[in-house]
């Protein structure tokens, strides 16, 4: 897959062997990007948080990953994920790229495929939270031609939309 400026980028599942390059994955983020993607859900990075992210069991939780080759090195530069949350049709979605590597087109990418696997899966709901202070987000989330439903708590918007074939 291109990204809009030409760069070549491999999109597969996460797999337990990725922990290294999930762990340079988050350290590269930035301090904003963290907090708008962990929503401070966790205050730093555990081993067990390792484990979660990158061992996961592709049914419940999915995760879905974004390869670039910097000087014959793998780098990832996006993860997406759903949970399942209620099971078994319902997901909550998170997502973030490296901050350099954003404005290209790969989250939306990301996200376009994501949602094409959870409908193959039969997922119905799809929902998530997103920090008010996060204005990109919030746009996107207006664009989307999805019928949204929001609802604004503690600074933060949950969204909820129908995902159908
Ligand atoms: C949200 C996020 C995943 C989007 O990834 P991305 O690769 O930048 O997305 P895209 O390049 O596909 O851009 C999507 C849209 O945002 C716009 N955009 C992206 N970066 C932008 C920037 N810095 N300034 C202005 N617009 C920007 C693009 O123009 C595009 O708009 P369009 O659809 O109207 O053309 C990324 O910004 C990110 O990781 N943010 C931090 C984590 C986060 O907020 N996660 C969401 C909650 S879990």
């Amino acid at each position: 897959m291109k990204l809009n400026d030409g760069i070549k980028i491999f999109l597969r599942p996460i797999k337990p062997t990725d922990e290294d390059l999930w762990t340079d994955w988050y350290y590269s983020l930035s301090n904003i990007s963290k907090k708008f993607r962990f929503l401070d859900t966790h205050r730093q990075l555990t081993p067990q948080l390792i484990k979660e992210s990158v061992h996961i069991d592709y049914v419940n939780h999915f995760a879905l990953v974004a390869i670039a080759k910097e000087n014959g090195e793998e780098l990832m530069v996006g993860v997406t994920r759903y949970r399942l949350d209620p099971p078994p049709d319902s997901a909550v979605i998170v997502g973030a790229v490296l901050d350099d590597w954003q404005g290209k087109g790969l989250g939306t990418k990301m996200l376009l495929y994501l949602l094409q696997i959870m409908i193959k899966r039969k997922i119905k709901q799809v929902h998530g939270d997103i920090s008010l202070e996060n204005r990109l987000m919030l746009r996107l989330l207006d664009q989307s031609g999805f019928q949204i439903t929001e609802k604004d708590a503690n600074g933060i918007r949950h969204f909820e939309f129908q995902l159908t074939a």
